[in-house]
Order: C-alpha cells, then structure tokens, then sequence
C-alpha cells in the first residue's frame, strides 16, 4: 500500500514537475466542469424530487394562484347580499380553466414537463387540489349552476328576468317609502302595500314557478334548491313585503286555490249527502221489522198502563 502510495506520488511529482503550471491549470478546469454539472442538476437535471421547478410549471402555478385570489375575492365581496353566481361565474371558470391546464399532463409521457405530478401530487398538503375542492364545493353548495345557461357562459334567461324583476321591486319599495323614514311615527306602509304588489306578485310567481321546474328536473340529478343569488333575492323580498311593511299577500294563483278550498268545503256536505242516501237505503230495507216491533211494544205499554 505504502509503496504505491509512494509510487504514485512520485508521478505525480514528475508530472508536476515535467507539465507544471498547465497540470494545475488542467485541474482547476476540472473542479470549474464538476461544479456547474452540480448546479445544474440541481436546476434541471434530476427528474422528481427537485426544489425547483421548471419555469413552465412555475407559471402555470402562478397563473393558478392569481386566479384563485381573484375568484376569493369575487366571493368575498358578494358574500352579502349574495351575488356570487351572477357576478363570480367568469372567475371560477377562469380557475377551471388553469386547474384543467395543470391537470392535464397527468400520465401524459410525451409532455416533457409533466407538471401535474410535481404540482398536484408531491406532498401531503396538494394545496393546490384543496383549493380547487374548496372552489369545486363553494359552487356546488351555492348551486350556481342552476342560474347559469348549460354551457355556463353567462346567466340563464329567466335568471335575468328574475332579477329583473327583483330590482324592480326594491325599486318601488324606495320610491314609495320616500320621505317616510324623517318622520318620528311608525312607518306608513299602505302605499307600499297598493302600489308594489303587481311587482311583487310576479315576482313570487316566477320564483314559485322556477323552484317547481327545478323540482321536476330534480330526478335529473339536479338538487331541489335554486341557485342562492335567487334563493336570497326572493328572501329578502318576502321578510320586507310580510314582515317590515306588513303587507298582506296577494294570492298568487286565485283560480286553483279557490277550486280546492272550494272542494275541501264541501267534503263535509258529500260526506253526509252520501251517508244520507245510503242510510236512507238501508231504512227502507229494515223498514218493515222495525215498525211492527215497535208498534207491538206500543201495544205492550198501552196495555200496561190501561
Ligand atoms: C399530451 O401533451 C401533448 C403536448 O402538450 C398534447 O398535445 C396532448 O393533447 C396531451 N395529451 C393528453 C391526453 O392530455
Ligand atoms: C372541480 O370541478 C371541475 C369541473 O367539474 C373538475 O374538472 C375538477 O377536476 C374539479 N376539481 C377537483 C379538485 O376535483
Ligand atoms: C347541455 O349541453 C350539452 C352539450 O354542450 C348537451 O349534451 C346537453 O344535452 C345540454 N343539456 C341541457 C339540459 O340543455
Ligand atoms: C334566451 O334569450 C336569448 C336572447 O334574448 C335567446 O336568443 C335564447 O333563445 C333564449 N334562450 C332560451 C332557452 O329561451
Ligand atoms: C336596478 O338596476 C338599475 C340599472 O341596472 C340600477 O341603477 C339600480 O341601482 C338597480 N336598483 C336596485 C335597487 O338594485
Ligand atoms: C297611511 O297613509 C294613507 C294614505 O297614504 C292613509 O289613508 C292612512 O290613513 C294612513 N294610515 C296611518 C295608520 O297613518
Ligand atoms: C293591487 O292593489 C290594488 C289596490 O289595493 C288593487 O286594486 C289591485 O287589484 C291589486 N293588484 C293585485 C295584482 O293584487
Ligand atoms: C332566509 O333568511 C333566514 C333569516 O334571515 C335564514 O335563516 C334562511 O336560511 C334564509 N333562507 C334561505 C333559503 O336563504
Ligand atoms: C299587521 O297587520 C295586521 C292587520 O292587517 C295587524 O293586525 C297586525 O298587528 C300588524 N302587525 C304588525 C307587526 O304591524
């Protein structure tokens, strides 16, 4: 060992001594190669487990996050009163949209960058998976999809006519408490009461009409709720119409109201009618016994008494 030791010490010392200052100079070249092949494997080179990530993937992931701050900050702010499907719809698909970018490449061995595995599946957080779950369920819940046209490109029709409508009625409710609040007496509302039920009564009408619809379709896979914009529009409508003005309702559909409560007032007199008649039958069956033990008993008494 020693020997070869001091074998190749004595090469070395030769080479050094014969080459000199470009043996040296070989070496420090050397040392330069093996350091930038480290730094880019550490950049580039290594596939899985690196702590960059490629510059495609990074700006699919920035494009990613922007847009899930932009679609948080659409809910936030249309939290109260709620306007979330019919003023967010753009953002979430927008989200839709960089998620499905991300997800794409999942299993896909010609895309070089396979930016799904590094981003979505790496760790045990995913937050970028929780996030998109949490938009996913958000919509869900707020049934947004109801209000929206099928390819969700914007709002349905009788979602617009709806809220049509629903400005609409805020709008005479203002106009029509105007110069009231200043006044220390309780509010008057009997001009709210007679000049806006047309409005509300459309209104309620479209809204009952809307929830009957959805529950048809419900079988459908659809939920029995419509969308919450509406949902909350309608309600807020009906707490100020019933309860803060006091208004009574006008009835929405007079002519099947009135044939069932029609028929469910005379139930009692068919009922009877027919109990009567029937009765009746059966006297005239029992008729004959009946009067000759009667009159046998009367016999019986007169004679007891005689
Ligand atoms: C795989 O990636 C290529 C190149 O980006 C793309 O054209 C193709 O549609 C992808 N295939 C799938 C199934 O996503
Ligand atoms: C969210 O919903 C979209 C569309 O329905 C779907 O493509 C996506 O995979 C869902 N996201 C998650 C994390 O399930
Ligand atoms: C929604 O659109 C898809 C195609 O874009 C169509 O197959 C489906 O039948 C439509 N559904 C309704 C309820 O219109
Ligand atoms: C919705 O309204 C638009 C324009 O007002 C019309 O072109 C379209 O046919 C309507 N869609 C339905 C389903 O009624
Ligand atoms: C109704 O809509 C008009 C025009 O879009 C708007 O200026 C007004 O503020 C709305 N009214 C209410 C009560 O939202
Ligand atoms: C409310 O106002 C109407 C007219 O606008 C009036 O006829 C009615 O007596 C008033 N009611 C009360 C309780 O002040
Ligand atoms: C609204 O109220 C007015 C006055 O009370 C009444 O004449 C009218 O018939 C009502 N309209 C409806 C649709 O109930
Ligand atoms: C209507 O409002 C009440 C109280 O403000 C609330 O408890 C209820 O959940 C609302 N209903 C809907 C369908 O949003
Ligand atoms: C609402 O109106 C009815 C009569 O229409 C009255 O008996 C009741 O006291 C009123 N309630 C409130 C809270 O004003």
């Amino acid at each position: 060992m020693a020997s070869l030791c001091f074998f190749e010490w004595l090469v070395l010392l030769a080479l050094a001594l014969t080459l000199g200052p470009a043996a040296v100079e070989t070496r420090r070249s050397l040392a330069l190669e093996l350091l930038v092949e480290a730094e880019e494997r550490w950049g580039a080179g290594l596939p899985g487990d690196l702590p960059e990530l490629e510059p495609e993937c990074r700006r699919l992931l920035a494009a990613f996050a922007e847009s899930s701050a932009e679609l948080t900050k659409c809910l936030g702010r249309r939290a109260r009163p709620v306007r979330l499907c019919q003023t967010c719809h753009l953002q979430y698909r927008h989200l839709l949209a960089q998620y499905d970018n991300i997800a794409r490449a999942v299993g896909n061995s010609s895309e070089s960058h396979n930016c799904a595995k590094s981003i979505l599946t790496s760790d045990r957080l995913q937050i970028v998976v929780t996030l998109s779950e949490f938009f996913n369920e958000t919509w869900e819940t707020a049934n947004c999809a109801n209000c929206l046209k099928n390819g969700s490109e914007g709002l349905s029709n009788s979602t617009v006519v709806f809220l049509d409508l629903f400005n609409k009625s805020l709008t005479c409710f203002e106009d029509n408490l105007q110069g009231q609040t200043t006044y220390l007496s309780p509010n008057n509302y009997t001009e709210v009461c007679r000049n806006c039920n047309e409005t509300y009564r459309m209104l309620n009408d479209l809204y009952n009409n809307l929830q009957r619809m959805n529950r048809q379709g419900g079988e459908s896979g659809h939920s029995a709720h419509l969308c919450i914009d509406v949902e909350d529009a309608m309600n807020i409508t009906r707490k100020l119409w019933s309860r803060t003005f006091n208004c009574s309702l006008p009835c929405s559909d007079t002519v099947p109201v009135i044939a069932v409560s029609s028929f469910i007032l005379f139930l009692p007199i068919v009922f009877y009618l027919s109990s009567f008649l029937h009765s009746k039958q059966k006297k005239r069956i029992l008729i004959l016994p009946k009067r000759i033990q009667s009159n046998a008993s009367l016999v019986n008494i007169q004679e007891k008494y005689s």
